[in-house]
């Protein structure tokens, strides 16, 4: 054991000798120190609140804040104000001319106050591998589609006018159907993405159809990838806490070869009915290695989802609990003896149901016939709550079912802090800023508990968290409004149209 007093005394011996220059040299030092510092306060108090914040950021959490919080400012300063400014924007960007229509798309948008006007970088994503094929070869795999596929409609597009259209798709763009081009386009009913299409090579005339339901639909879904041996290190050292800086990362399946056993789309979906063919065809949802043209899900503007008056949260920030709040069903995966444990769902009640910053739990037992009493023995059972009780919560979870949640743009639109972990992109991607307008969380989650720690006790964090939570709203009704979902609908289905020779006589600006 070493003693505190002769440990103390050691060092203070020898410096005796030098102690008075020492002492100057020091007090020299720190005065030069601080006389840099208040000059540099100074500077920094000048300029925006954020940017001096960041100086002192000091948590991580903090810096992704503050780092996001910049990307936003530039984001909401870069969109264009005139359809002139957005084709120029649009040449930059994509190296070539804007689709016919493009400037009366960008009055519209205009005209309907649209926050976004040039980031629609989903779309570009989406059909970007499309433009490779020839209109014929496109025209003929859709043919192809129509003739052995189901769950799905063709939806029509004659003299601007609906020839054939269900009732939602069609209320989402009736206001706009006549500034359309002819087209026919392939509509998904299922909430789930069927077009792994990587397979350029395939015979166009015909579609083979593969059911994966409660099958392992990994290798179908990761046979692009090419896992590294580094990233399969990576695999083996999950557990430190690693905040969620991409959301386009976290989601990216070839980034992650561990998303195997943690997510049950992943390893036994409950419905699955995909292609390898590439085919021209809309979905509500993907994944990053799928090739689904994305368009918005409508079910997120439906009452049942979003709720009516009788359901706004009326609680202030600063006077909910702090703690997380999740309740829902056991969906997401066809349960089996085997495969319980690697249901996304069930990893994130199993993990923290116990912990006193959560409060979650199934409500209800699903998908899993034969097994469901075992899996409430194993994960508990807890009482449903009306749809309100959750706005008693600081912290809102919102995870993957089958296929995307339905409950997202509710909790956005409520006072809580949302925090967001899912595998499926959607057409919202590049709108919504991560640690600005909600925290996204790793399918591994072990970055969780500090999370809700930081937002939950950190002097700091008390305060972000009510700013994200407000900001998240805020943004919501601005930029997820049904008319947004038309604006976008309206773009891509330019973008689509071009990808067709003929019928350009309605698409003149
Ligand atoms: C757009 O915003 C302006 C100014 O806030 C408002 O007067 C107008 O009604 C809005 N238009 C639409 C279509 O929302
Ligand atoms: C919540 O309460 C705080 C403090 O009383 C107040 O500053 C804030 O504006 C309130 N927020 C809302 C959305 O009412």
């Amino acid at each position: 054991m070493i003693n505190p007093k002769t440990a103390f005394m050691v060092p203070y011996r020898i410096s005796k000798p030098y102690s008075l220059r020492s002492f100057l040299l020091i007090v020299l030092i720190i005065g030069i120190f601080l006389h840099i510092r208040s000059y540099l306060f100074q500077v920094l108090s000048s300029e925006a609140a954020y940017i001096s914040n960041t100086v002192k950021a000091s948590h991580p959490i903090e810096k992704l804040i503050l780092q996001n919080y910049r990307k936003q400012q530039s984001f909401l300063n870069r969109q264009s104000k005139s359809p002139e400014e957005a084709i120029k924007a649009y040449k930059k960007r994509y190296q070539r001319d804007p689709p016919p229509g493009f400037s009366k798309w960008v009055r519209y948008a205009l005209a309907h106050n649209s926050t976004v006007i040039d980031d629609y970088d989903m779309i570009e994503e989406r059909i970007a591998p499309f433009r490779s094929i020839s209109s014929f070869d496109l025209t003929r795999r859709m043919k192809a589609w129509q003739e052995s596929a189901d769950a799905f409609e063709t939806v029509k597009i004659r003299d601007g006018k609906f020839v054939d259209c269900g009732e939602q798709f069609k209320n989402s763009i009736e206001d706009i159907v006549d500034q359309l081009p002819d087209m026919d386009i392939l509509l998904n009913w299922l909430d789930e993405p069927r077009i792994v299409g990587y397979d350029n090579l395939r015979d166009s005339n015909k579609v083979t159809m593969e059911d994966f339901a409660s099958k392992d639909a990994w290798e179908i879904l990761s046979g692009k990838c090419q896992f590294s041996s580094q990233k399969k290190a990576k695999r083996g050292a999950a557990a430190k806490v690693e905040y969620v800086e991409d959301p386009r990362e976290a989601l990216d399946i070839c980034s992650h070869p561990e998303a195997w056993n943690q997510h049950g789309f992943f390893n036994s979906p409950s419905n699955f009915r995909a292609t390898r063919n590439v085919i021209p065809f809309f979905s509500t949802t993907s994944m990053s290695t799928m090739a689904d043209l994305l368009t918005p899900g409508l079910d997120y503007v439906d009452w049942h989802y979003i709720g009516d008056a009788k359901t706004v949260d009326t609680t202030n920030y600063t006077d909910k609990k702090p703690q997380m709040y999740w309740k829902g069903w056991s969906t997401g995966s066809w349960f089996k003896e085997t495969s319980w444990k690697r249901n996304h769902r069930v990893r994130f009640v199993e993990k923290f149901r116990s912990h006193p910053m959560f409060n979650i739990g199934f409500s209800k037992y699903v998908q899993c016939d034969g097994y469901c009493e075992k899996l409430e023995e194993l994960v508990g059972l807890v009482p449903i709550d009306p749809p309100t009780t959750g706005f008693e919560y600081k912290f809102a979870m919102d995870l993957d079912g089958n296929g995307y949640s339905g409950r997202y743009y509710r909790l956005l639109l409520s006072n809580c802090l949302v925090f967001k972990q899912t595998m499926f992109e959607q057409w919202h991607d590049d709108r919504l800023m991560p640690w600005v307008h909600y925290i996204p969380v790793s399918l591994g989650m072990e970055e969780l508990e500090s999370a809700v720690d930081y937002f939950a006790h950190d002097v700091k964090g008390l305060g972000y968290g009510e700013q994200i939570a407000m900001a998240g709203q805020e943004w919501a009704r601005k930029t997820l409004r049904p008319i947004d979902m038309t604006i976008y609908t309206y773009r891509l289905l330019l973008e689509y149209a071009a990808l067709f020779e003929g019928g350009a006589d309605r698409r003149q600006d």
